[in-house]
C-alpha cells in the first residue's frame, strides 16, 4: 500500500513532502478552507494518486468540476475501472435502488437509511414534520414493496396505499410477521380518512422524486446498474457528479445519500470477509454536509477496521451541527485548515496550538495548517503548501470515457420508462 502526498512542508528553506500513510488513511481526514483556497483540488490530487496506485476510491462531486477534471487524467490501465455515475446524462439513465437488498440484514440497514434520508431532506432539525407515525408507515411499507423476487423502489410506495391489487400481491411475499401485521391488523383497521391524509403526506414527499424525469429513470429501476459490493472488491473508480446546476440542491442531496448508503451497506458486510482480504478503498466528499445521516457518522468512528478512508471538506466549521463538529473533531484522525472566518479560526485554534487564530486567519491562498495522523498517533499542528493541480488532460478522454460508461452501465431512457411505466401501472 503506497503513501500519497497531500502537500508539501517549507521549513528553513528546505522543502519536504507531506506524505500520508495507507494505515493512517483509515482514521479519516477533514479539510476545511473558504472558498477558492484550494480545497478541492487537495481533494482531486489525493485521487488521481489513489488511482494511480491502483486503488478503489468513490468521489462524490457536488459540482462535477473534479470529476471532469479527474476523467481527463484517469491512465489508460485503469480506463475500465470507471464507473461514471452522473443523472444528467438522461437518455442513458443508471439505476439506484436504495430498496434493494440481498439479505434480510441489508434490508433492515437500507429501510432504516431511507427513513433517515426523509429526514435529513424535509425535517433535519427533526421538529416534528416527519413524525414517528410517518416512520411507522414508510418503514413497514418500504419492506412490504421489496417484498417478492421482483423487489421493488421507493416511488411505489405510494402505490402501496392507494392500490389494494398491488398491496395484496406483495403482502403475500411478507415473511416478518410486524410487517404482516401492520396490514392486517393495524391498517384493516385505519379509517379511509386517516388514510387518504397519510397517503397526502407521502405523495407530497415522494411526489417530489416522481414527478421528476431525472429522478424517476434512476430511482425507479429495481436493479441498481452496479454494484457497490463489487465497486469494493475490485478497486472500481466511482465517480458521482452531483452538479446541483443540472439537477436542482433537494435531487442532488437525494442521490448523494443513496449513494453514501449503499457504500456502507457494502461496507458493512466485509465484516464477514477475513481482515486480510478488505481492499482498502477512500472515499471523497465535496461540500459533504448537506450528505450526512447519523450512520455515516458512526461510519467515522467504526470505519477503520473496514479499511476505508473517509475524506470530507466544506467551507466553514462553525456552521455544521454540533454534533457533527464533535463527530469530526472526536473521530477524524487528520485534520487540515486553509484561511478560514474568524469563529472557525477561533475553534481550530483551539485544537491547532502553538498556533493562533491569527495564523488562520492570515494564510495565504493554498496554504494550510495541519495535524496530520503518523503512525496512528495525531502529529503537532505544522504548515503546508498544497500541491498545483497534477498532471496534464488528455485530450477528448473525460467525453470517451462518459460515452463508454453510459453505454456499460446506463439503460436507453425508452426502454427505462417503458419499465417504471409497468411497475407504476
Ligand atoms: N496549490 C495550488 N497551486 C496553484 N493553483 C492552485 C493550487 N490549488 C488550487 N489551485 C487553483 O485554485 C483554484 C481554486 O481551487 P479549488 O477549486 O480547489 O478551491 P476550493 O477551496 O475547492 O474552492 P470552493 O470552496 O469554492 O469549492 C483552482 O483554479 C485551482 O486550480
Ligand atoms: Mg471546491
Amino acid at each position: 500500500m503506497e503513501n500519497i502526498i497531500i502537500g508539501k512542508n517549507e521549513y528553513r528553506g528546505k522543502t519536504t513532502q507531506i506524505p500520508y500513510q495507507a494505515a493512517d488513511r483509515f482514521r479519516h481526514m477533514y479539510m476545511v478552507g473558504k472558498t477558492g483556497v484550494g480545497k478541492s483540488t487537495v481533494f482531486q490530487n489525493m485521487a488521481l494518486q489513489d488511482i494511480i496506485n491502483n486503488n478503489g476510491i468513490c468521489f462524490i462531486d457536488p459540482h462535477g468540476e473534479s470529476i471532469d477534471w479527474l476523467l481527463a487524467r484517469i491512465p489508460k490501465n485503469r480506463l475500465e475501472d470507471v464507473i461514471l455515475f452522473d443523472p444528467s446524462d438522461t437518455e442513458h439513465p443508471l439505476g439506484l435502488n436504495l430498496l434493494e437488498a440481498k439479505d434480510p440484514r441489508e434490508q433492515d440497514f437500507l429501510v432504516a437509511e431511507c427513513i433517515e434520508i426523509f429526514y435529513q431532506l424535509f425535517d433535519p432539525e427533526r421538529t416534528g414534520m416527519i413524525g414517528p407515525q410517518f416512520e411507522h408507515w414508510l418503514r413497514n411499507a418500504a419492506m412490504t414493496v421489496m417484498a417478492g423476487p421482483e423487489g421493488g423502489s421507493i416511488i411505489e410506495i405510494s402505490k402501496l396505499f392507494m392500490d389494494r391489487r398491488f398491496e395484496l400481491s406483495k403482502r403475500k411475499y411478507l415473511k416478518e410477521p410486524m410487517v404482516l401485521e401492520f396490514w392486517t391488523k393495524q391498517m384493516a383497521r385505519t379509517s379511509d380518512f386517516h388514510k387518504s391524509e397519510m397517503l397526502n403526506y407521502f405523495v407530497s414527499k415522494f411526489g417530489h422524486f416522481m414527478n421528476n424525469t431525472i429522478m424517476r429513470n434512476i430511482l425507479g429501476q429495481h436493479h441498481s446498474s452496479f454494484n457497490f459490493e463489487q465497486v469494493l472488491a475490485h478497486d472500481k473508480i466511482l465517480l458521482v457528479n452531483l452538479s446541483k446546476g443540472k439537477i436542482g440542491d433537494l435531487n442532488a442531496r437525494m442521490l448523494g445519500m443513496i449513494v453514501i448508503a449503499k457504500l456502507e451497506a457494502a461496507i458493512l458486510k466485509r465484516a464477514f470477509l477475513e481482515p486480510g482480504k478488505r481492499l482498502p478503498f477512500y472515499l471523497y466528499v465535496d461540500e459533504f454536509q448537506n450528505l450526512i445521516t447519523d450512520s455515516f457518522l458512526s461510519m467515522l468512528s467504526e470505519s477503520r477496521k473496514y479499511a476505508l478512508g473517509i475524506h470530507l471538506t466544506n467551507q466553514y466549521f462553525a456552521q455544521l451541527p454540533q454534533k457533527l463538529q464533535d463527530a469530526i473533531i472526536g473521530n477524524v484522525g487528520t485534520i487540515l485548515g486553509f484561511e478560514v472566518g474568524v469563529d472557525d479560526a477561533e475553534r481550530l485554534a483551539r485544537e491547532f496550538e502553538p498556533f493562533s487564530k491569527e495564523s488562520f486567519l492570515n494564510l495565504p491562498r493554498f496554504n494550510f495548517l495541519i495535524k496530520l495522523m503518523i503512525g496512528g498517533k495525531t502529529s503537532r499542528a505544522f504548515s503546508g503548501v498544497s500541491l498545483p493541480p497534477l498532471s496534464s488532460a488528455v485530450p477528448a478522454q473525460a467525453g470517451k470515457i462518459t460515452t463508454l460508461c453510459s453505454l456499460a452501465y446506463g439503460s436507453p431512457k425508452p426502454l427505462v420508462e417503458e419499465q417504471i411505466k409497468r411497475y407504476l401501472r
